[in-house]
């Protein structure tokens, strides 16, 4: 999927405010409507619809009409820009470069920080392909609405960075993770390719035994990674792996745990048998090598990433493992979870009150809804990153 990222200078202020009102309308309604838009972004609602026509026209929103009435939503651009904006305002990302990756579910490119070295962007897009079509995945979601691809990869991003920080600071090889904003994560960029595209290795028994120790040890702490294999094995020219890519990990105390670190350790055995002819009979197996000692499954659900958020993706990507679509998982556990009502919610009025009219380019990519003059005590960040503010009652 394309990223326009320079387009993003010639964003108003205006422009990323009905944005961020259409993306908090969109937690209580599938399309938002003007009113709504008007009353969030705190723009008068005669104004709004020439911001309205210009995101439309660039293809940031999409209208939709109802029985009811019109109303807009979000698409993937949209959602980027709301992103790349605030990791631009953090710092994490100044600049974007080449795509470097085009997943099933994924957007990869190298990015240079304020501190201009490289980084990697990866823009979570779960769902791309279901939700296109399917209109029936409604459990995770409040009945009146269809699901959000939205959401769903926001919740991918953040299990894949809530992993990614436990498993960095417990010294296992994977990428650094540098920062997160809804369906985003930057995190190091590695010197290495992909298991998948080295041909010929000079001791395959080496590596097979790095990579089954990996799967080992990240048992023992716990997890497992759900999807081992080549794809998600990056190798340095030294010969070291770095594992990558945990949308799909699960804690060793899941009620298929058995299964997921069977198949991870036979994707490596299949693989490195069909690529480098090279076979072991010695390959771990759950029963006498999964024994827990540490608790980084428990860790990485007191880091932010809940046990009710583990449950909402897996569910998810069950469903669409169901579909022919995704990844495997597994969920015994599907709550809803509680959407603020219209009427808590109240857009930052403050939101860019130095930055009115400017459409500078430098203005715009360093103006951010996260500001940080906003009285503190009225001021509270929601999941998605972004700043709202609660009535007081
Ligand atoms: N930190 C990184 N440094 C360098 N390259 C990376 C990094 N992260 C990802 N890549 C590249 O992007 C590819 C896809 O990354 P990743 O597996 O995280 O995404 P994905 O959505 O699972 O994609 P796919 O469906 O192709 O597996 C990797 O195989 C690798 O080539
Ligand atoms: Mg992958």
């Amino acid at each position: 999927m394309k990223l326009d990222a320079k387009a993003m200078r010639y964003m108003s202020t205006e422009d990323f405010r009905v944005l961020t009102a259409i993306e908090i309308g969109s937690r209580n309604h599938d399309i938002v409507p003007a009113t709504l838009i008007s009353q969030l972004s705190h723009l008068r609602s005669g104004g709004i619809n020439k911001f309205i026509t210009d995101l439309i026209k660039r293809k940031l929103i999409a209208s939709e009409s109802t029985s009811k009435y019109v109303g807009y939503k979000l698409v993937y651009a949209g959602y980027d820009y709301l992103a790349l904006k605030t990791l631009s305002k953090r710092g994490s990302v100044a600049s974007v470069g080449n795509q470097i990756g085009v997943g099933k579910e994924s957007d990869i490119f190298v990015i240079a920080g304020d501190n201009e070295e490289q980084a990697v962007l990866k823009l979570h897009r779960l769902g791309r392909l279901s939700f296109r079509n399917v209109k029936n995945k409604r459990d995770y979601f409040r009945p009146d609405q269809s699901p959000s691809w939205m959401y769903m990869s926001r919740l991918s991003a953040m299990k894949e960075f809530a992993f990614m920080q436990v498993l960095h600071q417990h010294g296992f090889p994977v990428p650094k993770p540098i920062d997160q904003n809804r369906h985003c994560i930057v995190m190091e960029l590695l010197d290495a390719h992909p298991l998948r595209q080295i041909e010929k290795i000079g001791e395959p028994g080496k590596l097979y035994s790095e990579l089954m120790d990996l799967i080992v040890r990240l048992a023992k702490h716990g997890l497992i990674h759900g999807d081992f294999n080549e794809f998600n094995i990056l190798v340095r020219d030294d010969g070291s792996p770095i594992l990558i890519d945990f949308p799909q990990m699960v804690s060793t105390s899941h009620a298929n745990a058995e299964f997921y670190f069977n198949r991870d350790v036979d994707c490596i055995r299949t693989f490195f048998k069909r690529r480098y002819g090279y076979e072991s009979v010695l390959y771990p197996k759950f029963a006498l090598d999964a024994n827990k000692e540490f608790d980084l499954d428990v860790q990485v659900a007191a880091s932010g990433f809940t046990k009710k958020d583990q449950s909402q993706l897996e569910s998810f990507l069950e469903s669409e493992q169901a579909d022919g679509l995704a990844h495997n998982n597994d969920d015994d556990d599907n709550e809803e979870e509680e959407l603020p009502s219209d009427e808590e919610i109240v857009y930052a009025d403050d939101y860019d009150k130095d930055e009115a009219g400017s459409r500078d380019s430098k203005d715009a990519d360093t103006e951010d809804d996260e500001d940080q003059d906003d009285d503190e005590d009225n001021i509270e960040y929601d999941r998605l990153g972004n700043t709202i503010r609660r009535k007081r009652t």
